[in-house]
């Protein structure tokens, strides 16, 4: 595995690596990705294996434009056109019917694909060099903290992939806003940047969020989607659905701030190390803490979320303590992030 800048000759040997079957660990705006030629099913194969990830879980191709869909999806509605012009590049993924073409190992049997275009510069070089789809899971193993620099792809999967593009930290920070809009009611299967506002300010209608019921116009986080999977067995799959994700291997709690610092005290006193994520508490200065301050703007946050849950991981502290978030719209795919890092944090890694 190599770290490189990505220079032309770099773009170039990455699309020969996709060509052969390899894996490249690419920049997106939001999250790393751990990429394939999603036309190549033995290549797709070699995703699952790298992350641990189980074998029915869908992936999302990346495509270097929205010119490119018609190969991907056999059904393309008039609200997908319109989000695509309105948002790509960008953080919103499209759940479309597929065309037969595209392998069931990137669909996990699926008769839906999920599409998105990034809008990251690397990417989007590779993108068009490569004049294809590239299928990209988070380059984390299965469950674990998403990847917003290129050291945390190495650290995750650094022995497993031949060669890693860097293109500087992520500048959204959080997994893209997937919207499904292969059945009647468009349903928004994970929150990210892109709101419901935002999309039904496009489409002229309030999708759904999955487990949610429709939004109210205005305070709209309040349904928080989905902790658990849906039942619905005819509804797409979505990992990030898993209550348990996205997890350090620390115990990690959501505490209310007028709790945070009694809370993290009491745990020293009975000899716990303590790691704290505040968002408006500053550090109290007490020795036995290490205290991070995210501040109190969800896009700041959302930006450092990943690399502050890693850095807090990496001290081996007993607990991470999280400051809990506000019940607003613009908090909540943040608040969907922390809540599944919760649920799945303080498992040992198998894979
Ligand atoms: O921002 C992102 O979306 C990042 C970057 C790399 O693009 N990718 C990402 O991929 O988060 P991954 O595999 O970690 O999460 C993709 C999610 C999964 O939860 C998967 O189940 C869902 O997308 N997905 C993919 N195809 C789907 C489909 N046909 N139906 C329902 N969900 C799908
Ligand atoms: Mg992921």
């Amino acid at each position: 595995m190599s770290i490189v800048s990505p220079t032309p000759e770099a773009i170039a040997r990455a699309v020969e690596l996709l060509r052969a079957g390899e894996l490249v660990g690419l920049p997106t705006e939001t999250v790393y990705g751990l990429g394939a030629d999603a036309m190549d099913p033995v290549a797709v194969g070699r995703i699952f294996t790298a992350k641990g990830r189980p074998a029915d879980h869908p992936l999302i191709v990346h495509l270097p434009d929205a010119e490119h869909l018609p190969r991907w999806a056999s059904r393309i509605p008039k609200e997908a056109i319109a989000l695509a012009n309105a948002f790509w590049p960008g953080p919103l993924t499209l759940i479309l019917p597929r065309e037969d073409e595209v392998p069931d190992v990137v669909t996990g049997g699926q008769a839906t694909v999920g599409l998105r275009v990034p809008d990251h510069p690397v990417a989007l070089a590779l993108l068009k060099a490569f004049d294809s789809g590239i299928a990209a899971p988070s380059a984390n193993r299965f469950g674990r903290i998403s990847p917003t620099t290129a050291d945390h792809v190495a650290q995750e999967l650094g022995d497993r992939i031949a060669m890693i593009l860097d293109g500087g930290p992520c500048t959204v920070g959080i997994e893209s806003t997937i919207l499904d809009l292969s059945r009647d009611e468009p349903e928004i299967l994970r929150p990210g940047a892109i709101g419901v506002d935002d999309i039904a300010a496009v489409i002229g209608r309030r999708p759904r969020l999955r487990g949610g019921q429709v939004p109210d116009t205005g305070n709209n986080a309040a349904p928080s989607p989905d902790v658990a999977p849906a039942g619905d067995s005819a509804a797409p799959r979505v990992s990030g659905s898993l209550a348990a994700h996205y997890a350090p291997t620390t115990p990690l709690l959501l505490i209310a701030v007028e709790h945070l610092f009694d809370e993290a005290v009491t745990l020293a006193g009975e000899g716990s190390r303590v790691a704290v994520l505040a968002r408006t508490a500053s550090d109290p200065g007490d020795p036995r803490l290490t205290w991070l301050c995210a501040g109190p703007q969800p896009t700041a946050y959302a930006h450092d979320l990943y690399a502050n849950l890693r850095a807090l991981d990496a001290i081996a502290a007993d607990f991470i303590l999280v400051e809990s978030l506000p019940t607003t719209p613009d908090w909540s795919a943040i608040t969907d992030r922390l809540g599944r890092a919760a649920v799945g944090s303080g498992e040992t890694d198998e894979t």
